[in-house]
């Protein structure tokens, strides 16, 4: 007998392009039915046409709109993935906005979105919670601090939430990637794709979304009995942490 958990149905949140996407594709090819969650655009009907997952078009910002979408599903994989940069600047310089933006989908939005499918994950005594997290969490990064913050719970909430459902059967797995070539600092670029590109990503080998979908299944088809809390997934060319030392009168 396999001693793999039999999941059939998973949901990723921030599926319509970068990490999500590639996340889709690969539980797809695994055998499940998938949903796939991003707000309504030509991006995630492209690939609900191209993998057969089903799209569920909702903004995670919107209670109302994500309660709607979630209600009725009964999924073994959930991947919160969804996550924004919305800026990249020292915290005195932050709008309220900006940092409400961060605070809402990368932390509400995932504490949201697990309570309302873990009481049927507890009651079919399976399920495997992923969260997308970062190294800037763990490790601190200037002009990252609320984006820091916001991870850096997301890793004390997984922690957490493994005790509360230790016995029950259902995994927390955490992912923490490094740099990730996406769209994902277009935002604190201004949308300007070719600065974004020649700051972050020609110069550097970096991750690609495909790599971290390859860890989540790696922690996805271990045996039952074994749950990868938390993966730390960083180029091979990036080293995570440091200090900052400010000279003298600066
Ligand atoms: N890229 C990196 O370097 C990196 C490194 C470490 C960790 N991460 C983490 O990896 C995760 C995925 O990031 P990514 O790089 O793939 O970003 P991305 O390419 O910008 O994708 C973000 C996804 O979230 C969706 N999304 C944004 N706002 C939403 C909302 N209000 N409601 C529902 N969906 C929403 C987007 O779709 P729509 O805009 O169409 O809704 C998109 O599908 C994030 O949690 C991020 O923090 C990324």
């Amino acid at each position: 007998m396999s001693e793999r958990p039999e999941y059939r149905t998973a949901l990723v949140t921030g599926a319509s392009r970068g990490v999500g996407a590639e996340i889709v594709r690969s539980l797809v090819a695994e055998g499940l039915d998938v949903w796939a969650l991003a707000r309504p655009s030509d991006a995630l009907d492209a690939l609900a046409a191209e993998t057969g997952c089903h799209a569920v078009a909702a903004d995670l910002n919107d209670d109302a709109a994500t309660d709607a979408a979630l209600a009725g599903l009964d999924i073994d994989v959930l991947v919160n993935n969804a996550g924004v940069i919305s800026a990249v600047k020292p915290f005195v310089d932050l709008t309220g906005s900006e940092a409400d933006a961060m605070l809402n989908l990368n932390l509400r939005a995932p504490l949201r979105v697990t309570g309302a499918l873990l009481p049927g994950m507890i009651s079919r005594r399976q399920g495997h919670i992923f969260a997308i997290t970062s190294i800037f969490g763990p490790y601190s990064g200037p002009n990252m601090a609320v984006y820091c913050a916001t991870k850096a719970a997301i890793r004390s909430f997984c922690a957490c939430l493994r005790m509360d459902i230790a016995g029950t059967g259902i995994r927390v797995t955490e992912i923490a990637p490094g740099r990730t070539e996406t769209g994902i600092y277009l935002d604190a670029f201004g949308g300007d794709s070719q600065a974004l590109d020649e700051k972050l990503f020609s110069n550097y080998r970096t991750l690609q979304p495909q790599d971290v979908a390859e860890a989540l299944m790696a922690a996805l088809r271990l045996p039952a009995r074994a749950d990868a809390n938390i993966i730390e997934l960083s180029p091979t060319d990036q080293a995570a942490g440091g200090m900052v030392f400010a000279e003298r009168g600066v």
